[in-house]
């Protein structure tokens, strides 16, 4: 891929945003190593970035949880909407980003795991839910049950009146895994809005924001799933 040049700086064809070489090369390198799991050649926008991190509260201080921040595209973002509020978590599987990431950001809290355990790493901190839960993970590449693993743990980590928010693959929209996903979130969420695409990130994405206006609990199961749009609460008081 050519990298185009403006005043002799490099930047990423991903929103013509400057790049830092370093973070380019090990989004590269680590996308080489695990294709599947890390899915893009590329790290979100600034604008994707701006947009998931809308989900954090302007005031108080919330638990902000991030599951996948590859080299940091939103943690940077979320961090400068916090502004030292609250608690920033950040659940990374690759050992090296998750290195990256604790140098680039002493103050957030990097976990070097799977993020489908979320629920036993709150518990680990004595934190009951997190406020918001940003996933940049590629869930349409998961498997059907990998994706119903990642909802359970989502399900039970978000606070009763906590918003989930995901990106998605615009190309890879109609692919059964990604209508799965979407099927999960739909049901699993009280409410769930799309927003617009960010047509300039390489891949195109748009962003899921689920809310859960039910209280949660902490059995769910797949057996416990519901209906479209309707809650788990409502559905057992019928
Ligand atoms: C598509 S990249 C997104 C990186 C970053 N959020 C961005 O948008 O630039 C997906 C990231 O999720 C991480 N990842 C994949 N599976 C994971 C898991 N089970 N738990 C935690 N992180 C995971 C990958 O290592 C990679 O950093």
């Amino acid at each position: 891929m050519t990298i185009p040049r403006r005043s002799g700086v490099p930047i990423s064809a991903n929103a013509g945003r400057p790049v830092m070489n370093a973070e380019w090369s090990a989004f590269l390198r680590e996308y080489l190593r695990h294709p599947l799991r890390t899915a893009a050649i590329l790290p979100s926008s600034p604008g994707v970035a701006r947009n998931m991190a809308a989900a954090v509260p302007a005031e108080g201080d919330p638990v902000v949880v991030e599951i996948g921040p590859g080299t940091g595209a939103f943690t940077g973002e979320i961090q400068r909407r916090l502004g030292g509020r609250g608690r920033q978590i950040a659940v990374e599987l690759n050992d090296r980003f998750a290195a990256q990431l604790r140098t680039r950001f002493p103050g957030v809290d990097v976990v070097t795991g799977d993020g489908v355990r979320l629920r036993q790493i709150l518990d680990g901190r004595g934190l009951d839910y997190a406020d918001v839960i940003i996933s940049g993970l590629p869930h349409a590449l998961f498997s059907q049950s990998l994706q119903r693993r990642f909802m359970d743990a989502f399900r039970r980590s978000l606070a009763p009146d906590g918003t989930l928010v995901a990106h998605a693959y615009v190309h890879a929209a109609w692919w059964p895994p990604a209508r799965h996903f979407r099927r999960l979130l739909e049901t699993g969420f009280g409410k769930l809005a799309v927003d617009n695409v960010h047509w300039t990130n390489i891949p195109p994405v748009f962003v899921y924001r689920a809310s859960r206006m039910y209280q949660p609990h902490r059995e769910y199961s797949d057996a416990g799933a519901t209906v479209s749009g309707r809650s788990e609460r409502a559905n057992a008081e019928r």
